[in-house]
């Protein structure tokens, strides 16, 4: 799974392709029912768009294309045993449609309900049982092949669950875009729109800027229920004109037990960062260092230049510390050790005398399965966001004991406090200047701030571990997969008592 944060929430569509859906092979009731009721849809309500030719001649094209070929071989379930699946005999149905076979933010958002979901399932018995389907994005074979054994039986499984309409909640588990009738190509969510057919349809969305656009407004008072997952969005959405009725806070799980400190050995940091500002260190040194981490997608959002300002005006080479950035290209390419040199040499910023301090890049891929070494390597994790929708690798951060210094606004105020992490201020709100969310506001950290906190984490470092190990019991209190699990159920269970 890609650990990333939520990256692409409603930013751009993903392009339309050809390739097959691996989920819909296997047309199960329910979807022969529902390509039935899109067919009749499209010739008496729909207007008879492009969109509605293309998805009917590629549904009945998609079983000779090479990608589902492929897909099947890999699908062919040799250790499934559909019987195993302990919530069947329940009536009612739970129909996730989320990017489960993309990777990404999403994605693995939808991964860890689905997971807490089934594991909850097994210790209590559930009213509802669950079914998934690929939706909202490009599916990516190299991350459906990279996944756990576990999870792809499982994903087969619960996508082979059979479902009536008349008692199926749907979950729209995507950037409102997706949804019926979507603005890009994909499966439609709900799959044959809003006409009463499905016991209940909700959405699960979030926003990284102030507000809500007309658009993604008018889809959410579409559906029966809208879940975010923190109250700045309850807020944000409401004051944007979503029916504040139909919204409910639905909070993200983190994996615990997977997010551990205990179990882990750190990761070598030497030798998979790129030094890219500074000189090296020689190997005795090494130890000794303070390791600030970031993790981030490469957007002007995540506030790269406040940490690299921050931390350069702060510190130099005399210092024993070195940032590590773990980063991913968001539309640009790969050479981000070329662009942090050209940031600083355009900036105002001026090598102090004993040099620059050291910043190194992590180039190579870090594989899901060392993600938990890569932080127990850092002694800080720092993320000086202009927003965020959760806030994914902060939250993983706090699991694994870290300190961390992150801003005060959007997302992680549902999970930062000063008891348990470093809230950096912000100095002013700010507009966004391009992309979808033009004109929107959103968050200026502090750079003078950042630069506070992160000499006093390093001064005061047995403060610091203390708020990290404070940060992990709360993770527990409020974020464990099984309290959230226990949530989602509430829920679900409170919608089909009141429409029995
Ligand atoms: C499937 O699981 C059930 C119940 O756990 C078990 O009785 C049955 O033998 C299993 N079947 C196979 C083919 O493993
Ligand atoms: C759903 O429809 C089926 C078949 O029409 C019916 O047997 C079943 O009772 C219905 N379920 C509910 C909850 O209305
Ligand atoms: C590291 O060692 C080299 C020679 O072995 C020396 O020239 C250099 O100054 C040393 N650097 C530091 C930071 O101690
Ligand atoms: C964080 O923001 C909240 C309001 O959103 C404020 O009450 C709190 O004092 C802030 N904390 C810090 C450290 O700035």
């Amino acid at each position: 799974m890609d650990s990333a944060e939520i990256p692409d929430s409603g930013h751009r569509p993903p392009p339309p392709t050809g390739r097959a859906l691996p989920f819909t092979i296997k047309l199960k009731p329910l979807y022969l029912l529902s390509i039935l009721v899109l067919l009749l849809a499209i010739s008496f309500s729909i207007s008879k768009t492009h969109y509605h030719k293309k998805l009917i001649l590629r549904l009945s094209i998609s079983p000779h294309t090479y990608f589902l070929k492929k897909l099947l071989t890999l699908l062919r379930p040799t250790t499934l045993n559909t019987s195993k699946n302990p919530i069947h005999t329940t009536p009612y149905c739970v129909l996730w449609m989320a990017p489960f076979l993309s990777g990404g933010g999403y994605s693995s958002e939808a991964w860890s309900y689905i997971l807490a979901l089934s594991e909850h399932s097994l210790k209590k018995d559930s009213i509802f049982s669950l079914k998934i389907e690929q939706h909202g994005d490009l599916e990516n074979l190299e991350f459906w092949e990279g996944l756990p054994l576990e999870m792809r039986n499982l994903a087969i499984e619960l996508h082979q669950t059979e479902c009536r309409l008349n008692e199926t909640v749907v979950v729209c588990h995507s950037e409102p875009g997706a949804w019926y009738p979507p603005l890009f190509d994909t499966i439609p969510c709900p799959p044959i729109g809003y006409n009463g057919h499905f016991k209940a349809v909700i959405g699960r969305t979030m926003f990284e800027t102030d507000r809500v656009n007309a658009e993604h407004v008018k889809r959410c008072n579409l559906l029966d229920f809208v879940w975010v997952p923190t109250d700045f969005h309850v807020k944000s959405f409401t004051q944007s004109g979503v029916d504040p009725l139909k919204i409910v806070k639905i909070v993200q799980p983190v994996d615990l037990e997977f997010f551990d400190p205990l179990k882990y050995e750190p990761l070598e940091l030497g030798s998979i960062g790129n030094l890219v500002m500074g000189s090296s260190l020689n190997g005795s040194n090494m130890g000794k260092q303070f390791v600030f981490l970031s993790i981030f997608k490469w957007e002007y959002r995540k506030g790269w230049d406040v940490l690299l300002r921050s931390y350069l005006r702060e510190f130099s080479g005399g210092d024993d510390v070195a940032l590590h950035l773990l980063t991913n290209p968001y539309h640009s390419d790969r050479d981000f050790g070329n662009k942090i040199v050209e940031y600083v040499e355009d900036s105002d910023l001026e090598e102090p005398r004993d040099g620059w301090a050291r910043v190194y890049v992590i180039d190579e891929h870090i594989a899901q399965v060392d993600m938990p070494r890569l932080y127990k390597a850092a002694n800080g994790f720092v993320l000086p966001s202009r927003g965020e929708g959760w806030g994914r690798p902060i939250v993983e951060a706090m699991a694994m004991e870290l300190p961390v210094i992150a801003t005060n606004w959007s997302g992680p105020t549902e999970f930062m406090t000063e008891e348990n992490s470093y809230p950096l201020p912000v100095d002013r709100m700010s507009e966004v200047t391009e992309g979808p969310f033009k004109g929107h506001l959103w968050a200026e950290p502090c750079v003078a701030k950042l630069q506070m906190l992160m000499r006093h984490v390093i001064r005061n470092h047995e403060e610091a571990k203390a708020k990290g190990r404070r940060a992990r019991d709360d993770m527990m209190g409020r974020f464990s997969p099984e309290v959230v699990a226990g949530i989602v159920s509430d829920h679900i269970k409170h919608i089909i008592d009141q429409r029995l």
